[in-house]
Formats: structure tokens, C-alpha cells, sequence
């Protein structure tokens, strides 16, 4: 005892007490690590960090139901309901009943927005609806549906309610030509995108990014709902305040001629099952966005976002982000500078992060 007060009153006394402290800390983990209750008792009374994911799934939850209602471009209930019946559709062999379950909705969601939806979902849904009706057999459900469908095809004008070409329902690939990109042109764009921090100070032409985006947005995404959003910053006056927020950028964030939000949306679920989503989705388009920079003779850098409940917060304010809303990483983009260097970055040899029906013994 009387060496823990002599440490305590010594020249070390503050760093002692911080060290007793986190000791004190991780001997409490230790132990709460063990019970699901714990743990839980812990983010509830010791720590803060899943507050605001708690909210915005909440938030995420309410939105949702307020999101297929339609009133706004994008409808994730229609969203996940299209691409599920397009799924029905490919089946082999093909049922003459499914989705009776959901199709009432889906339809009665579809009319009460239609006027909300941007014009590509309006058409992808108009045409899978009617692929959908022409290929299913009686049921109560459907014909209602069906019904329901039909009357307001009739009346919404001569165009039917401006319907898709029916270029937007399922098809065969054409695979008799080889891929447009051979393996070793992909590794080679692979090996020259490096993450960049020096870049050159001249405008990025919109277009191009506009392009990268366009190509990043053909990437996979649970469901197909595509549920997060680029928010693009291209003025230094707003890129000086957005950057002093990640923590890893330090050093070069005057550098960054240009950036990009990733900001997921919760409202695209009505489960907290699909909370990690956001983040799966947007960090696969993101992907592709940085090579199809690349190609385009630009380079980036992701750049991590903290879940720092301050942090989330100064971010919130200054992109004016809804509840649901999390900011899922950033990419600083631009011209690279001919004379910045890269870290070499090895990677991880395939031995290590590959394995073949590897079943790991409890
Ligand atoms: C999710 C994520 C977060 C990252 N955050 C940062 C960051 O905050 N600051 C930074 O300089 N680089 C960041 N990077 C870049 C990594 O440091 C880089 O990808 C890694 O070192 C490998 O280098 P390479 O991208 O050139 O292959 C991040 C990368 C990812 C994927």
C-alpha cells in the first residue's frame, strides 16, 4: 500500500494513476466480456460508444416506414420488393405463385409515390410488375394486385403511367465474348492504385467524378438497395472544416483538392439485423469508385471515419445529416502529384488470408 502512495505523490504520479486506471479497466472487461449482460451493462453505464448507432437504427426504423409511403426519389421497401420478385423470375424451375406474401404492398407503395420516384426506379418497377403479372397464376392475393396494378396503368394515360421500355426486367447475359477486362490489365490496375496523399492543386473536372460514380454505383448491394449516397466537396472553404474531423489525415489535409462523404442511410431497413449493411454496401462502391478514378486519371485515398460520438456529431452539423444517417468513410480525391510518393503497402501473402474448407475446432 505504502509504495502505491509513494508512486502516487512521485514525479510519475499522473501517468501511475492513468496506468492503475486502465489496468482497473481492463481487469472490469475481462470479466464483462465473458456475460452478454455485462457487456451490455457496460455500453449502458460506463460507455457511450453505440449511443448514436442505437439512435440512427431507431431513427433508420421510423424513416422507413415514412420511406415507403413514398415521399421521396428513392423507395427502399419498393427497392427490396422489385429485386425480390426479379428474383422469383429467374427461378428454375419458375413457381406460377410467388411474392404473394408482399405484392399487395409493394404495388399500393408504388402507386401511392409514383410521382416521388426518380424516373429509373419508376421504370424498373413498371416493367417488372408487368413481367410479373403476365408470368403468375391465379391467386387471390395477385389478382388483387394485379387488379390494383392494372387500374392504374389505365389510368394514368395513354403511356401507362410512363411504363419502363421493358428493357428492365430479367435477361440472359450475351458471354460469347470474352470479358472486356483480362485479368492481367485488372491486376495491373490493382498494383498502380495506391492510396495518394499529395496531390496536384487544379480543379477535378465533375464530370469525371460524375463518371466514376455513375460506374461505382453498378456495384453489388444487399438487396439492391444502394443505400447510402456520395456527398461530394469540392470547395475549399467547406473541405478546411470537413477535414479536421478524421483523425488519420493529418498532415496532408491541405493538400486535398477535393472529397468525398459516403453517407449511409439506416432507412433502408426495418431490422437492426441489417444495421452493418450501410457500411458493406457503400464500402464496396467505394471500391470501384476509387478504380474507376484511377482509369480515369485520378487517384485517392479512403480515409477512415471514427465512430467519436463528438466527431459524429460537428460532422452531422456541418453536412446537415438526418438522424439515420452515418458517415461511413471519407475518399479524398485529385490529380496526383507526379512527385508525391506512396507507401509500398505490402500485402498479406495468399497463404494467409486464404483457407479451403477450413473448419476451425470449437
Ligand atoms: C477503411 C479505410 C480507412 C483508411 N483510413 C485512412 C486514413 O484515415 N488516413 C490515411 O492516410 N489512409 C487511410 N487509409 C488508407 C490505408 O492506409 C491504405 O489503404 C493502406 O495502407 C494500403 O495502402 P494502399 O491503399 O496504397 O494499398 C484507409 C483505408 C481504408 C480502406
Amino acid at each position: 500500500m505504502k509504495q502505491y502512495i509513494k508512486a502516487l505523490l512521485g514525479p510519475n504520479g499522473i501517468r501511475f494513476c492513468l496506468q492503475m486506471v486502465d489496468k482497473i479497466r481492463l481487469t472490469w472487461l475481462r470479466v464483462a466480456y465473458k456475460s452478454a449482460f455485462l457487456s451490455r451493462l457496460h455500453y449502458l453505464l460506463i460507455s457511450p460508444s453505440f449511443t448514436r448507432e442505437a439512435q440512427a437504427v431507431i431513427a433508420g426504423h421510423i424513416r422507413f416506414e415514412e420511406n415507403r409511403k413514398n415521399h421521396e426519389s428513392v423507395n427502399y421497401f419498393l427497392r427490396r420488393s422489385i429485386h425480390r420478385l426479379e428474383k422469383g423470375l429467374i427461378m428454375r424451375p419458375r413457381r406460377e405463385v410467388f411474392a404473394a406474401d408482399y405484392i399487395e404492398d409493394a404495388v399500393a407503395s408504388f402507386i401511392t409515390g409514383r410521382d416521388n420516384l426518380n424516373q429509373q426506379e419508376a421504370d424498373w418497377a413498371n416493367d417488372v410488375f408487368t413481367e410479373y403479372f403476365s408470368v403468375t397464376g391465379r391467386n387471390p392475393a395477385i389478382d388483387k394486385a394485379r387488379d390494383h396494378f392494372q387500374q392504374f396503368r389505365q389510368s394514368s394515360g395513354p403511356d401507362g403511367g410512363s411504363p419502363g421500355m421493358g428493357g428492365n426486367i430479367p435477361y440472359v447475359r450475351a458471354l460469347g465474348e470474352p470479358p472486356p477486362v483480362d485479368h492481367d490489365a485488372f491486376r495491373a490496375l490493382s498494383v498502380r492504385r495506391r492510396s495518394v496523399r499529395w496531390f496536384q492543386q487544379k480543379p477535378v473536372p465533375r464530370e469525371l467524378v460524375d463518371q466514376a460514380i455513375e460506374t461505382a454505383a453498378l456495384a453489388p448491394s444487399a438487396c439492391n438497395r444502394q443505400p447510402f449516397e456520395y456527398r461530394l466537396f469540392d470547395d475549399p472553404a467547406l473541405i478546411a472544416p470537413l477535414l479536421e474531423l478524421p483523425m488519420g489525415i493529418k498532415g496532408y489535409e491541405d493538400n486535398v483538392p477535393a472529397v468525398a462523404v459516403l453517407v449511409g442511410k439506416l432507412r433502408a431497413y426495418p431490422h437492426p439485423r441489417d444495421r452493418h449493411v450501410i457500411y458493406i454496401d457503400a464500402s464496396l462502391s467505394a471500391m470501384s469508385f476509387m478504380y474507376a478514378l484511377e482509369t480515369l486519371g485520378l487517384s485517392s485515398c479512403p480515409i477512415n471515419w471514427p465512430d467519436v460520438p463528438q466527431r459524429e456529431r460537428r460532422m452531422k452539423e456541418l453536412l446537415g445529416l438526418a438522424l439515420d444517417e452515418r458517415p461511413i468513410m471519407l475518399v479524398a480525391y485529385g490529380y496526383p502529384d507526379p512527385d508525391g510518393m506512396v507507401p509500398k503497402s505490402t500485402k498479406i501473402p495468399l497463404a494467409e488470408i486464404r483457407s479451403y474448407n477450413r473448419v476451425n475446432s470449437a
